[in-house]
């Protein structure tokens, strides 16, 4: 067996090269672990756990146009419909959120004021590939915030039937009969921000 001058000897030496080498392949595993995702009960998701670029978008901008597409490819065309002038209508009034990821909107959200410290909630959409990742948790929490400190005290939204559990988990109450609107049943639902 070699020995070294300075007592290591080949043995050593072999497991300071191994260790050299698990110490970065176990670093950037348990990062990615950090980052990625938790696994839970045989069905791994996916949440980031840095903090997720959600912006104000002006009416008209690159990022405005970029939503309208995403809120057409979810929200209306797999209805076999398109957004009309009537919903456009007086958008440049209302507030627009959007998720980026990169330079891509990958989820928006649009606020409409109402009177005496109502907004309306409208026109939530997540991009089919990122929902389920804890995106529009993160954007309904976000413009809940944006809103209040603007001096609302009250959301209300027309959910989707299928939606219920997405609104009800975060504080949102439904409110009278349900009715339908573009081909689907819709429940109005009521957040009262404390
Ligand atoms: C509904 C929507 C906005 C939710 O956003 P999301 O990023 O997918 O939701 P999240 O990952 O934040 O979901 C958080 C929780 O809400 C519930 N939830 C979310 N979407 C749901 C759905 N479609 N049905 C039932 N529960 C749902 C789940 O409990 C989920 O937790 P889980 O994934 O651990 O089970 C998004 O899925 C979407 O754009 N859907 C298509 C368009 C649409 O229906 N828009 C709403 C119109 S009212």
């Amino acid at each position: 067996m070699f020995t070294s001058s300075d007592g290591f000897t080949q043995d050593t030496c072999l497991l300071g090269k191994h260790h050299r080498a698990i110490i970065p392949h176990g670093v950037v595993l348990l990062g990615l672990w950090y980052i990625t995702g938790r696994f839970d009960g045989g069905k791994t998701t996916f949440r980031r756990k840095y903090p997720m670029k959600i912006i104000e978008i002006e009416w008209c901008s690159p990022e405005y146009q970029s939503a309208l597409e995403l809120r057409h490819d979810v929200l209306r065309g797999p209805l076999g419909l398109k957004l009309t002038a009537e919903e456009l209508d007086g958008e440049h009034a209302q507030l627009h959120f959007a998720v980026m990821d990169k330079d891509e909107v990958v989820a928006t959200l649009v606020a409409r004021p109402e009177s005496s410290g109502v907004v309306q909630f409208r026109q939530m959409a997540v991009r089919p590939d990122q929902q389920r990742s804890g995106k529009g948790t993160e954007l309904l929490k976000h413009c809940e915030e944006k809103i209040r400190e603007k001096g609302f005290s009250e959301i209300h939204l027309n959910a989707r039937q299928t939606c219920l559990p997405f609104y009800e988990k975060l504080g949102y109450q439904p409110i009278g009969d349900e009715f339908e609107e573009v081909t689907l049943k819709h429940q109005k639902m009521v957040k009262k921000l404390s």
